[in-house]
């Protein structure tokens, strides 16, 4: 289905990242791997990493806060709070009904979807909807992910991931600004390719669980390489297709995270200068729901963004899960 959604903008953003750091050089002592490795094939140097007190709801408050504070809107403004994380704090309840007491906006309902590194697109599409449809007219999305909590630490895929979250305030926008394209798309044939096995209805947790170490996700690097540069070349040309912008007009590509070699194989086959490409893996890794609105954070505060820069949004994920957007900024 085509998902054109117009008038939606963004309006203010947030992020927070926990303050403990593991590099590349820390990891090296406790895992099997290769600090020089991890910066060249992945382009990340450290990753912040929640601390015990720390769940994914304390990083998803504190970058709501932010967001809704650099929107210039007061709390009670807020109609709808949308979390995207693969890790939620319980199973129940949804971990944006938690961030919903944390900041206390008891104006808003509030929800969690799952899409893990898709998660904060699936969640501008979710808003843009019903923000579009007249149903909202202020809604908080957050992508919020605590990956340290499902990673095995004796595993060399343990390098991958860091915790933090990124927020944005999507609000009414006027004609030519905010969202002018906007596609998701699922394939759940390549479901497995990502996944943590246990600790839902399938696998329940039990004591055999927690000695096979199937609480922990398990990746297929090689399949989410190729899939990855695969499938954003095609999302993206698909909302260019929509807008009938080239990617010429692209001013910066706000992408997920998922490591160096992804991106620059993707704006390689779409022809997107690579200074073009945002990137800030370096220093958090992947932070699954959390990259794309980390970044569009820095971005922001570092003051590139002009009125009328036209971004493009980009990601992949477990599911698959994947999909572009393409906005102007105001
Ligand atoms: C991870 C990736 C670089 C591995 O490359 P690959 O050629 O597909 O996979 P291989 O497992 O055969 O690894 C090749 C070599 O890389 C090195 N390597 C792989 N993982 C490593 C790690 N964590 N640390 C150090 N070296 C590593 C090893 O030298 C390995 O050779 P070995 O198996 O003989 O030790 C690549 O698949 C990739 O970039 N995938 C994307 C993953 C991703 O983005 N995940 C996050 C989003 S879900």
């Amino acid at each position: 289905m085509k998902q054109l959604v117009r008038n939606v903008k963004i309006i203010g953003t947030g992020s927070y990242v926990p303050e403990t750091i593991y590099t590349n050089e820390y990891l090296e002592t406790i895992i099997s791997t290769n600090a020089k490795w991890i910066e060249e094939n992945l382009g990340i140097k450290e990753r912040h990493i929640a601390s015990p007190n720390q769940a994914t709801s304390d990083l998803a408050a504190e970058a709501g806060l932010e967001a809704i504070k650099n929107s210039g809107l007061n709390i009670d403004d807020i109609d709808l709070i949308i979390v995207a994380t693969t890790t939620p704090d319980r199973i129940a309840p949804s971990t944006a009904a938690i961030v919903q007491d944390k900041i206390k906006a008891y104006n808003a309902v509030a929800f969690d979807i799952a899409a893990v590194c898709s998660g904060f697109l699936y969640s501008m599409s979710i808003a843009s909807q019903f923000i579009a449809a007249g149903v909202y007219d202020n809604v908080l999305i957050i992508g919020a992910d605590t990956f340290s909590r499902i990673t095995d630490w004796k595993s060399r895929d343990a390098v991958f991931f860091g915790d933090g979250a990124g927020a944005a305030v999507l609000s009414h926008g006027n004609v030519n600004e905010g969202f002018l394209a906007l596609r998701l798309y699922t394939d759940g044939r390549g479901k497995w390719n990502f996944t943590v096995p246990a600790g839902g209805s399938e696998i329940p947790a039990s004591h055999e669980t927690i000695d096979n170490g199937s609480h922990y996700f398990q990746m297929n690097g090689r399949a989410v390489y190729e899939t990855g540069t695969e499938v954003l070349p095609k999302a993206i040309n698909q909302v260019l297709n929509d807008t009938g912008l080239t990617i010429d007009d692209i001013d910066y590509m706000i992408p997920h995270q998922p490591s160096v070699g992804i991106l620059k194989k993707t704006a390689e086959i779409i022809g997107l200068p690579w200074e073009k490409v945002m990137t800030n893996m370096d220093k958090y890794a992947n932070t699954s729901g959390g990259t794309i609105p980390i970044l569009l954070d820095e971005v922001n505060k570092a003051g590139k963004l002009k009125r009328g820069d036209t971004l493009l949004f980009a990601a992949v994920g477990s599911g698959w899960t994947y999909g572009a957007a393409i906005l102007k900024w105001s």
